[in-house]
């Protein structure tokens, strides 16, 4: 528990920007958050009680940031934590000419799921909390934690119980998503998994209490649309948002059906339709873009611009996993999103903390420096936020805060 002296604070910087409610912000509009020169951000019992300029501050001896830039902290809303072990020689072996499919059956989602059971819980969580650590010093303050490495009744909630526990020893906050239809479990038909996954797994989480929201992972080597219709059912009837994995490797149809669902989020989007940027314009389902797993995958990016301008309500995450992105900074997903996706820097901002946050339902205590919302912010050696995405592999992190408390010094 942090100390009560930590939860109140206040800090005085050369500027600040940060994105306004209400979220999502949708496209082109999030190019224009709140810019403010020499600000000062005060917090008390954790909740922000003073954001404007410096000499307004109503409280005394801030710790002062020269140079110093204030953003929300990030939001990473799309990994794939926890997992154990890395799949280093697999990437090495896709660089060679293998595909991601073709390694999908002895490898890829199996073998980490394999390396998941053959780990204990504490082996898991020592291999998980220095990660979450590492995150916190690249800004992040607030994170997704997912099943998927599960494949089978006990082994999801299994992981499920240790997403969990991860929370709950991890600084940021962090929801926890069962990604119910990940891989088909090795000698199960696709739609007996569905069946378990609808008719057992989602209603023991629910009961338990074990997840935020329910995920599916729609590809042709993976789960159907009906599938993802079938478990969105489930999920509703549990109580549970649905987001989906869409047309990551090949084009589905997936962003569409997830947004005819009311989807929380279609995320990935490499091969989207046309149908599926009209969908995402009107309809209340985030865009999660996830540019680090396309470049490790070497894949192509989705219509960002397309995207953007339609008014499609846009999230930035890193998609962290030790598959398609072993990338857990959001630094860099800023990076690739601008340089690679064409987002603006003020774009970028507002994905990866204001829709992100809303992508997780967190959005009214966390992703804005607003009044009553979480003092969750990050300093950064940045005169604006374009410096961010200006610097690829540069960690402009000079301090992290979550609800007020320094998690972060550097
Ligand atoms: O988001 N492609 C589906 N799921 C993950 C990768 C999982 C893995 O390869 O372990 C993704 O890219
Ligand atoms: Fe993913």
């Amino acid at each position: 528990m942090p100390e009560p002296s930590s939860r109140r604070g206040a800090i005085v910087a050369s500027a600040l920007v940060t994105p306004t409610g209400p979220a999502p912000v949708r496209g082109r509009s999030s190019a224009e958050p709140l810019v403010l020169r020499d600000a000062g951000v005060a917090w008390e019992d954790g909740a922000i009680t003073y954001v404007g300029p410096a000499d307004g501050l109503p409280a005394s001896s801030p710790e002062v940031f020269e140079g110093g830039l204030v953003v929300p902290g990030f939001v990473d809303c799309h990994t794939h934590l926890p997992f154990v072990g890395w799949r280093d020689d697999e990437f090495e072996t896709r660089l060679a000419g293998a595909t991601y499919r073709a390694l999908h059956g002895e490898g890829g989602i199996y073998r980490s799921a394999r390396l998941l059971s053959e780990a204990e819980d504490e082996e898991a969580l020592a291999f998980c909390l220095p990660l979450v650590r590492e995150m916190a010093e690249h800004g992040t303050t607030a994170l997704e934690l997912k099943t998927g490495y599960g494949l089978s009744l006990e082994a999801e909630l299994r992981q499920a119980r240790l997403a969990r526990r991860l929370a709950s020893e991890a600084p940021q906050a962090c929801t926890v998503t069962l990604l119910a239809a990940h891989a088909v479990p090795h000698g199960m038909a696709r739609e007996d998994w569905v069946r378990v996954a609808c008719r057992e797994l989602i209603p023991a989480v629910a009961a338990e209490g074990l997840a935020d929201a329910v995920d599916v992972y729609v590809e042709d080597i993976a789960f159907s649309i009906e599938d993802l219709r079938a478990v969105a059912e489930a999920a509703a009837e549990a109580g549970l948002p649905i987001r989906c994995h869409a047309d990551q490797l090949g084009p589905s149809g997936a962003a569409e059906a997830a947004v005819a669902l009311g989807a929380r989020s279609a995320d990935h989007l490499n091969h989207v339709s046309r149908e599926g940027v009209e969908a995402l314009a009107i309809g209340d389902t985030a865009a999660v873009l996830l540019p680090a797993s396309s470049f490790l995958m070497r894949g192509s990016p989705p219509p960002v611009r397309a995207m953007a301008e339609a008014g499609a309500a846009i999230a930035l995450a890193t998609d962290f996993n030790p598959g398609t992105s072993a990338v857990l900074s959001m630094p860099e997903a800023v990076a690739f999103g601008c340089a690679w996706y064409g987002l603006t820097p003020h774009e970028a901002l507002t994905a990866t903390t204001l829709n992100a946050a809303w992508v997780l339902g967190l959005h009214e205590r966390t992703g804005s420096l607003e009044v009553g919302k979480d003092a969750d912010l990050v300093v950064l050696d940045a005169e604006a936020f374009r410096r961010v995405p200006y610097r690829p592999g540069h960690n402009p992190v000079l301090a992290t805060l979550v609800g007020g408390r320094s998690v972060v010094r550097r």
